[in-house]
């Protein structure tokens, strides 16, 4: 049995890792990891493998950036022969960034039986390039494994048949969970002087931003830089910038936002991009977590720490309906007023959706070898 999993951002890595593990302890399964470039930079590629223990990539198509039309073709036109060529069994392919969507119409037009991991999550928001990705990668794939239940109502509403749809739970917190003690010794509460002797850290918050609905817009990122340093002036606020976001700030003259020097210890403080287990470590201990990321929704709620979405809808409801997530926006008064709230501990406690219990990828891979049994007959 061969299996190709077709990864290429960084929110990718993390879903693929517990994947890559369980496919490992297959005896007779081969497994090849493709890299498709997207992200090249070392903080948000190289050390995220380092961090997930994740092996090389087998290949790497070294796509590197572009528009969207571009990237998604320059990444079909590099896969194809890899497909034709090792002839796998099936393609995985995990979450909704642009290497998925190129990824699964590659396979899909090979006839190559195509796995979809994180499947059907809906935002109804087509201004989301991820949407675009998401639903095209799912009317394409022969099985669908689905983190929460709205993503079961979501497939079957578009006549997914039922057969194709598996709820399994959710990857990423396997890994989340399986890395949560190693994070811990990540040593980047003291780096930034917010613990001392394992000690516990003083209050924080963390702020991350690269949606291009909240960055390519001044006037939209100048409102909530200038709400999240209102926020900072009760406690700091770290902030991971993004490559895309950083060369925003730059471009619209934003650095006044910031505080001076290196100390984290006050202000809105920018800081480099941050590894795996570095921002796992900072989550886990923040008081507040404020985004517009997908994937934070749903590693707050399964830590229990309080989370202000920027963003008017999610594709993971689960994480308002059973955990810690709120929807704010990025209106800058609903933010500051709603980060008051959450700091005063007026917020929902939260708990973790059924099945986010770290054994997702064991499932799927159950699943996988069920129906690739020559007599199955199914797929
Ligand atoms: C992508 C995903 C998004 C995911 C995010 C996580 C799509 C459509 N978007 O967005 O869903 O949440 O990754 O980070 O796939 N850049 C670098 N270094 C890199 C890669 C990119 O500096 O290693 C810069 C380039 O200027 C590039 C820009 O970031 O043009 C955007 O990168 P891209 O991969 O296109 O999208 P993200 O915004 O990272």
């Amino acid at each position: 049995m061969k299996f190709i999993s077709v990864v290429g951002a960084r929110p990718n890595f993390m879903k693929v890792a517990p994947l890559v593990a369980e496919l490992g302890g297959v005896a007779g399964a081969e497994h090849l990891l493709v890299h498709s470039g997207q992200h090249y930079d070392e903080q948000l590629s190289a050390s995220f493998f380092r961090d997930l223990g994740l092996p090389e990539p087998d290949i790497n198509l070294q796509v590197g950036s572009g528009s969207h039309a571009w990237q998604t073709a320059e990444i079909m036109k590099r896969l194809e022969p890899v497909l034709v060529e090792s002839k796998p069994d099936v393609v995985l392919v995990v979450g909704d960034v642009n290497s998925t969507l190129a990824a699964a119409i590659t396979a899909a037009k090979l006839r190559i039986r195509l796995a979809h991991v994180e499947a059907g999550l809906r935002s109804f928001d087509p201004s989301m390039p991820e949407e675009i990705n998401r639903k095209v990668t799912d009317v394409l794939s022969d099985l669908l494994f689905v983190s929460e239940e709205s993503g079961v109502e979501n497939l079957r509403r578009e006549g997914i048949p039922e057969e194709k749809i598996f709820l399994v739970g959710n990857v990423m917190i396997d890994s989340l969970l399986g890395h949560r003690d190693l994070a811990a010794r990540s040593g980047i509460l003291e780096e930034l002087n917010l613990a001392r002797d394992g000690s516990a850290p003083d209050p924080y918050a963390v702020l991350t931003l690269h949606r291009p609905s909240n960055v390519d817009d001044p006037h939209v990122l100048g409102g909530i830089l200038k709400a999240v340093s209102t926020v900072a002036r009760e406690l700091p606020v770290l902030f991971p910038v993004h490559p895309r976001t950083r060369e925003r700030i730059e471009t619209f003259g934003y650095g006044h936002y910031f505080s001076d020097g290196q100390t984290a210890r006050a202000g809105l403080v920018a800081l480099r991009s941050l590894g795996y287990l570095e921002f796992l470590c900072l989550m886990d201990h923040a008081r507040l977590l404020l985004t517009d990321s997908g994937g934070i929704q749903e590693e707050t709620t399964a830590l229990g720490v309080p989370c202000l979405t920027l963003r008017e809808n999610t594709e993971r409801p689960a994480t308002i309906r059973h955990g810690t997530n709120q929807l704010v926006g990025s209106d800058p008064e609903r933010l500051v007023a709603a980060a008051r709230k959450a700091l005063q501990g007026d917020c929902p406690k939260g708990r973790r959706p059924p099945l986010w219990d770290g054994q997702a990828a064991t499932r799927i891979v159950k699943i996988l070898l069920q129906r690739l049994r020559p007599c199955s007959g199914a797929l």
